[in-house]
């Protein structure tokens, strides 16, 4: 169990946010299978401001997938703050600002990974956040700038020192982008310098590798990503079933989920990229993957994907 801020999460597993992918119908099947929270892909401050119809989309919810985190990203603190306000009213269980994408349309106007390069801005973010927010507001950030430049300790104190309710810590740097592997000694030195939950991130990719991760690191809660997709058995014990038989009904609650929450006929792109994921490791599967990419609508997709189970 993990406490955050003063809710009870029932597992320690948590589905990281994923720019493109974890959507509403995403985030519920993972919470069927297992995350005990879930987040959403970074919000743009901006958007919400402006009431642009792209981002309010984006906070499509719906109350079987809470516990919910949010997570707005930005870089001028009176933006955020006013973020923050309209985002109380979609009622999320959490708010978690990015403070580690290193995409280059985010650093470039001073958000994610390029608040670690200024803390002090990072610091009035967080303070305007938490003062506008009716629930508690967690931080995501990296391992540091590079590998002179660690930021993580400060950022974990300053964030505690402030009121977060928890850090997440991606041991990646800034400038590794998804490269290289993530440093997990730099989770310990931050579980030990902070007494809020410290949540570890960075190439997890099975449930007992999670486990371990925590003995090791101490951290309170593993957030996975990557390994999620077309993988949500990744959250239980049992991992990813070995046959086809049993992949299936997953990809068919998944389709079904997108069906009940998205447009289909405009995504269909995004739809053939989750659904050809859950296809990467049987016998037969790279055809499956092209007759997915070759489905003309969603409905051929659905039949496609029934049709697999005769
Ligand atoms: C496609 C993609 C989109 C991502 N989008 C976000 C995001 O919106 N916000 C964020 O804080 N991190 C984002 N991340 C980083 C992940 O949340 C996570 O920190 C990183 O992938 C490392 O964890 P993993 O090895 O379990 O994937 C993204 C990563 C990927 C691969």
């Amino acid at each position: 169990m993990l406490l955050i801020g003063k809710k009870n999460i029932a597992s320690p597993f948590i589905l990281a946010p994923l720019a493109g992918y974890s959507d509403l119908p995403f985030r519920l099947l993972c919470r069927e299978y297992g995350a005990a929270l879930v987040v959403s892909e970074m919000i743009s401050c901006h958007g919400l401001m402006y009431d642009q119809q792209k981002t309010i989309r984006m906070l499509a919810s719906n109350p079987s997938e809470h516990p919910v985190s949010f997570q707005l990203f930005g870089a001028d603190p009176e933006s955020m703050a006013k973020a923050t306000a309209v985002l109380n009213n979609y009622s999320p269980d959490f708010i978690d600002i990015n403070m580690g994408c290193p995409a280059r349309k985010v650093t470039k106007k001073g958000a994610g990974s390029a608040l670690m390069k200024d803390i002090k801005l990072a610091e009035k973010i967080l303070l305007a956040v938490i003062s506008q927010s009716n629930v508690p507001v967690t931080v995501k950030t990296r391992a540091g700038i590079d590998k002179k430049n660690t930021t993580a300790i400060d950022f974990a104190k300053m964030s505690e020192n402030c009121g977060a309710a928890a850090i997440t810590i991606h041991g990646r740097t800034w400038s590794q982008g998804f490269r290289g592997t993530a440093d997990w000694g730099i989770v310990s030195e931050v579980k030990k310098s902070v007494t809020i939950p410290v949540i570890g991130n960075g190439d997890v990719t099975s449930h007992l590798q999670g486990l371990l991760r925590m003995e090791e690191s101490g951290c309170d809660g593993i957030m996975i990503g990557r390994a999620a997709l077309g993988n949500p058995w990744v959250f239980q014990p049992e991992g990813r079933p070995g046959n086809m038989r049993n992949i299936l009904p997953a990809v068919i609650r998944h389709l079904e989920l997108m069906e009940n929450y998205l447009d289909t006929d405009r995504q269909l792109a995004y739809i053939r990229n989750h659904t050809g994921r859950y296809f990467s490791t049987f016998t037969g599967s790279s055809q499956i993957r092209k007759t997915i990419y070759a489905c003309p609508d969603f409905h051929e997709l659905k039949s496609f994907i029934s049709s697999l189970t005769t």
